[in-house]
């Protein structure tokens, strides 16, 4: 039986096991479900000893522990394969988020599984050991393969840039290959080959020493809120551009041949409206929707924090107020010089009635991955094989900030090689994940090693 016949053989069990995970609530930012976190890598190592990996361990963090195996029995003239996912999801909240059924019961509707964390990330996660198992049961694993699944990616990798600075000569590699974006349709799959950068800081506004009555002091105290208010409100030009001077110098511009490619997955106002339900977009104006989500900066208010905001009124004039804001980034913009800018600008619009403070959170650099290498050219190759249709190259809008670690650290040509929808709902209620795609992404990553192995013989 052929690899690729085992995985259609056993899809109904393929997908229990996707179940099984994603009933575990693994949510890295709640300190309460760090426990659960766990259990989801425990149960990854078990799967992966069941499956057969020689090495599987669940290595533990100053944070949520992180999941390494390795099967090395290829030869040491066979490629190896680093393979990178998460584990951990998003919070989720079936009352609060408006979610149809609980997010950590899977539920099938139509062919389609909804459950946080189905599409991000543990979808692909599962479809990775499905590939390794069905590979392992028949032809034998025609590369060796290394296994890094990480339980801390949605709260920025806190702890696995210093595991992969310290284990750089364990995880070398000759590629490294990630499912964690997604593909342009159902029926036209994409090789993501940039992903933009994160600055996330927190902008603090103090006026009076303490909150104050609201009648005795209104009129003559600013407001920080409104200060605050103020500041956001000049962070963006009418125009919908960033105004912090020098925000866009190190933008690397689309080149010819990336302008011609971005043609081939248009995004459409039609499309933009489905997926917002707005009617009248926004942003920079000289630049498609497309480029702005993908290729262009960005700076976003992500909440605010100010005064009295529970049931009924209070007639307060509160003593401070707070936004988080964050600055998606492209090649090659750097994290903190950008913090830098936008904390000298903040600073320079205060008005002088209130102080402010811009404070870092965290970081992400912004990566772009080679396209021209043997790994891409297997993954080209294996999206060609199981979708009957050769893929496209797309920038996407989101951040995996290990990404460049893996690059700068490892020296990896990074394949990102998504099987997802971007309106599967990640992040949002009602996650979901199409299984048919789930099987599809199955069959080509068996397909990627596959091809890697022959491409990569001399
Ligand atoms: N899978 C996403 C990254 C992603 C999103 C890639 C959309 C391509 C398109 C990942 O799980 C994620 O959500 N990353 C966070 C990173 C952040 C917490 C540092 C993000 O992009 O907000
Ligand atoms: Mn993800
Ligand atoms: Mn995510």
């Amino acid at each position: 039986m052929s690899p690729q016949d085992y995985a259609a053989a056993h899809a109904d069990r393929f997908n229990t096991k996707l179940f099984d995970l994603v009933r575990i609530p693994s949510v890295s930012t709640t300190p309460e479900l760090a426990g659960e976190v766990k259990r989801a890598g425990q149960w990854l190592v078990d799967e992966m000893k069941r499956i057969g990996f020689p090495t599987a361990e669940l290595i533990a963090t100053a944070g949520h522990p992180i999941v390494y195996g390795e099967w090395l029995t290829a030869g040491a003239d066979r490629p190896t394969v680093l393979i990178y996912g998460h584990y951990d999801v998003q919070p989720a909240d079936r009352e609060a988020d408006g979610w149809a059924t609980d997010p950590f019961e899977p539920v099938v509707k139509d062919g389609v599984l909804y459950a946080r964390g189905s599409t991000d990330d543990k979808g692909p996660v599962v479809a990775h050991l499905n590939a390794i198992e069905s590979l392992v049961n028949t032809d034998g694993l025609p590369v060796n393969i290394k296994v890094i699944f990480e339980g801390e990616e949605e709260v920025s990798s806190l702890h696995l840039g210093q595991f992969v600075a310290e284990y750089k000569d364990r995880l070398s590699a000759d590629a490294c290959l990630i499912s964690d974006t997604s593909i342009y349709s159902a029926e036209q799959p994409s090789i993501v080959y940039a992903l933009r950068g994160l600055a996330y800081m927190e902008i603090h506004v103090q006026g009076p020493a303490t909150d104050l009555h609201s009648g005795g002091f209104g009129g003559t105290v600013h407001n920080p809120a409104q200060a605050l208010a103020e500041i956001i409100t000049k962070l963006h030009n009418p125009d919908g551009a960033v105004s912090v001077p020098g925000f866009y110098d190190d933008v690397r511009p689309l080149g010819k041949d990336e302008r011609d490619e971005m043609a081939k997955t248009p995004w459409t106002q039609e499309d933009w409206s489905r997926a917002t339900g707005l009617t009248t977009p926004w942003g920079e104006p000289d630049y498609s929707l497309r480029e702005r989500v993908s290729a262009r900066p960005t700076l976003e208010v992500n909440g605010m924090l100010s005064g009295f905001t529970g049931t009924g009124a209070k007639t307060v004039l509160p003593a401070k107020a707070m936004a988080k804001i964050s600055c998606r980034l492209v090649a090659d913009q750097e994290p903190r010089d950008i913090y830098e800018k936008v904390k000298a600008y903040v600073a320079q619009i205060t008005p002088p009635t209130v102080t402010s403070d811009v404070r870092l959170l965290h970081v992400g650099d912004p990566a772009l991955t080679e396209r021209d290498s043997t790994a891409m050219q297997a993954a080209i190759d294996a999206y060609t094989q199981a979708w009957g249709r050769r893929p496209v190259f797309m920038r996407e809008g989101g951040s995996i900030p290990i990404v460049s670690d893996f690059q700068r650290e490892l020296g990896l040509p990074v394949i990102l090689m998504g099987f997802g929808l971007s309106t599967d709902g990640a992040h949002g209620p009602d996650e979901h994940f199409r299984l048919d795609l789930y099987h599809k992404g199955t069959q080509a990553i068996i397909a990627f090693h596959q091809a890697f192995a022959e491409r990569s013989r001399t």
